[in-house]
């Protein structure tokens, strides 16, 4: 049995993962050890058999006795414990949900729905750092996997809406605080069918307009508002979230030396844990919309073609429909009015499972089988 040591397994991400672990009886096939950066000593979780002593994250002897370490715990420790741990000549496997390693040349960008034949040459090429992607770009290709394996995408362009918990643990809960304040300066007129809503609106508006929102994580309202810009500047007058598309989407697929160019802007809404995108597309060729249903459908176990009417968009297309499943429905797919190339499609994934822990616990099994 391998020894794995997890790294920020109580933080949001690492939650999901435990949990998915547990779901799916991980830990019956590994030989377990729980790291801290805090909590050094104190007992771990009682979840593979006798609780242990928890080891401290940053003690690079007891590292290097792991097979593996799957880390959670953020770019910071990765950046602190990674090299540290390399140069002393620690060869094991280092499975990382952090983007602190995604773009070096050592590494190899998990998803394996749609990249195995990358892992495995990557596997068998001796590569042994093992990086999540960034949430959007594993969902959109989960959901578009189909048409890029068949290389049938000339261009795509991702218009998202980005959930909450994209931002943090926190920053879910500021969204629902500022939910409760705005319903509460109007809790009583939206009972009151006799109240006007140019005036509940104006009070909401006043709410959101006068400082007093809680604004300490986002920086700015997101109830009742958006914000269309996520993560640092680049000089391109891109958003990081949004360079990420293009380099990431490509590292994945093993495309980077002839990139499939994929751009669009990053919006956060207020959704708490599901990333949705509306997609343009631009095809190499003009298939028929029921052929491009049936690529999409058949590419993996978690694509659901949803079909492209109202009442089933609206139910099944939806954040509602996916939290907390594996679930990644695409629909509204059409051909555009630019030609018969030209197709839109809308997808919904949750951003804490497929867009953050399932790629690492499913790397985990593919080292350990
Ligand atoms: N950067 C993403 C977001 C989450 O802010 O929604 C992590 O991939």
């Amino acid at each position: 049995m391998k020894k794995v040591g997890l790294v920020g397994w109580r933080g949001m991400v690492g939650s999901v993962l435990l949990e998915r672990m547990q779901q799916e009886q991980d830990f019956a096939h590994i030989d377990v050890t729980f790291f801290t950066t805090s909590q050094t000593g104190q007992l771990g979780p009682d979840i593979a058999g006798t609780p242990k002593p928890l080891q401290s994250a940053y003690d690079l002897e007891a590292l290097a006795q792991m097979d593996i370490i799957l880390t959670c715990q953020g770019g910071d420790y990765t950046h602190e414990v990674y090299q540290s741990l390399r140069d002393k000549g620690w060869q094991g496997y280092w499975i990382d949900a952090a983007s602190a390693l995604r773009m070096s040349d050592e590494s190899i960008i998990v998803l394996d729905p749609v990249n195995k034949d990358v892992i495995e040459q990557g596997l068998e090429q001796g590569v042994k750092t093992f990086v999540g992607g960034n949430c959007t770009v594993s969902l959109m290709l989960l959901a578009l996997g189909g048409l890029f394996e068949r290389d049938l995408i000339e261009w795509v362009s991702p218009m998202t809406y980005q959930a909450a918990s994209g931002a943090g643990a926190r920053n879910m809960k500021e969204l629902l605080v500022q939910m409760g304040q705005l319903h509460d300066v109007v809790a009583d007129q939206v009972q009151d069918p006799s109240a006007a809503i140019l005036d509940i609106d104006k009070k909401v508006a006043n709410k959101m307009q006068d400082g007093s929102l809680a604004c300490d994580q986002f920086g700015v309202p997101l109830a009742g508002s958006l914000i269309p810009w996520i993560d640092v500047p680049m000089p391109s007058g891109q958003s990081k979230e949004e360079w990420k598309a293009e380099v990431e989407a490509n590292k994945i697929l093993g495309s980077s030396k002839q990139p499939i160019p994929v751009d669009g802007l990053c919006v956060r809404v207020g959704m708490m844990r599901c990333h949705a995108q509306a997609l343009t597309i631009k095809l190499r060729e003009d298939i028929s919309v029921s052929e491009i249903e049936e690529i999409l459908g058949a590419h993996n176990d978690w694509v659901e073609v949803i079909a492209n009417d109202r009442e089933t968009s609206s139910k099944e297309l939806t954040p509602v429909n996916v939290a907390g499943t594996l679930r990644i429905p695409v629909g509204r797919i059409r051909k555009l009015s630019m030609g018969p190339k030209y197709i839109s499609a809308f997808t919904v994934g949750d951003q804490l499972l497929w867009g953050a822990a399932e790629p690492l616990r499913r790397m985990l099994r593919i080292i350990c089988a």
